[in-house]
């Protein structure tokens, strides 16, 4: 497994591959790799086979944060992630440093930036206004040095994954995007990097919002409900443990993320929790 730092390196290795006819699949990660990240290296590596090659980048993206967001304590450790990738049988982690994704008055600060437009604007873009920004402007730079064929995202940023979808559409990249499952731990609880903030008592607590999805699984499960009742019914929910606060819950459409009235079979469940200080997010279809 190599691992490559510089934008100009992984350009030239990327191109190298694209001329030898070689399959390149692609995980972009933040790093602090868990289960979930090694499914989308192993779903990378299904799709292009032993011959070709699979990329993990690794970059926790300051772009895609808020001024009063957690970027400076995002945990990191990248001597275990390197083990992991190594161990799940990725070829190359492309590990970049700020300077060079976003040259420092390199003839002029970094002033470009890929925005989508309309499935970006609910739920985390509107907790989290430029954080949808961030992650297509870097996604948009990643797929540039990297020139993957396919590349993998989790289902547990849903919004994250249409988001990426559009653009690639849009602006005609050839990339194909796979979504792959949310791995979640024994109890149900989303495995997230932020997992690692949460006391005992968070932790314990975190599991509303599995449970909360659940429970609506069950309201529709018989029939379509409204919307308004719903999402009531779980606020309560989410309201009896202490620890928890609710951010947003959404009920949408699949395909358009536009808020539904009335929730059935095929509707899709978002939501965002604080445990404390920490802001944890998870969806599923209904
Ligand atoms: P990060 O949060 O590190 O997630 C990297 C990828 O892993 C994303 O596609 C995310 O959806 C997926 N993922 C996270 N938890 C998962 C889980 N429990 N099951 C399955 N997949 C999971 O998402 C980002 O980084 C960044 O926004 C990025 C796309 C790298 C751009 O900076």
């Amino acid at each position: 497994m190599r691992i490559v730092k510089s934008v100009a390196a992984m350009q030239r290795l990327a191109k190298r591959w694209q001329n030898q006819k070689v399959r390149v699949g692609f995980v972009p990660t933040m790093g602090y790799l868990h289960a979930g990240h090694l499914s989308l290296v192993r779903e990378a590596r299904r799709v292009v086979g032993p011959r070709g090659v699979v990329v993990v980048s690794i970059y926790v993206n300051p772009t895609q944060f808020g001024p009063k967001e957690d970027l400076s304590r995002y945990p990191r450790d990248f001597a275990r992630d390197k083990m992991l990738c190594r161990k799940e049988g990725a070829d190359v982690i492309f590990a970049p440093e700020d300077r060079e994704m976003y040259p420092p008055n390199h003839g002029g600060a970094f002033s470009t930036y890929v925005v989508e437009e309309a499935l970006s604007r609910g739920m985390e873009g509107a907790s989290r206004p430029t954080h949808f920004r961030g992650v297509t402007t870097v996604v948009a730079k990643l797929f540039n040095i990297v020139l993957p064929e396919v590349a993998v995202f989790g289902a547990k940023d849903f919004q994250q994954a249409a988001v990426i979808r559009r653009m690639v559409r849009d602006l005609n990249f050839p990339v194909k995007i796979v979504v792959a499952a949310t791995h979640r731990e024994p109890d149900g609880l989303a495995m997230s990097s932020r997992n690692k903030y949460l006391s005992p008592v968070e932790r314990e607590q975190a599991t509303v919002l599995s449970q909360a999805l659940r429970m609506a699984k069950q309201s529709v499960k018989r029939k379509g409900v409204s919307a308004v009742k719903l999402k009531a019914q779980i606020k309560q929910f989410i309201g009896s443990r202490p620890a928890a606060r609710l951010d947003y819950i959404e009920l949408f459409d699949p395909q358009t993320l536009q808020p539904v009235t009335k929730a059935g079979r095929g509707t899709r469940m978002a939501l965002a929790v604080y445990l404390g200080k920490t802001r944890l997010i998870d969806n599923a279809v209904l």
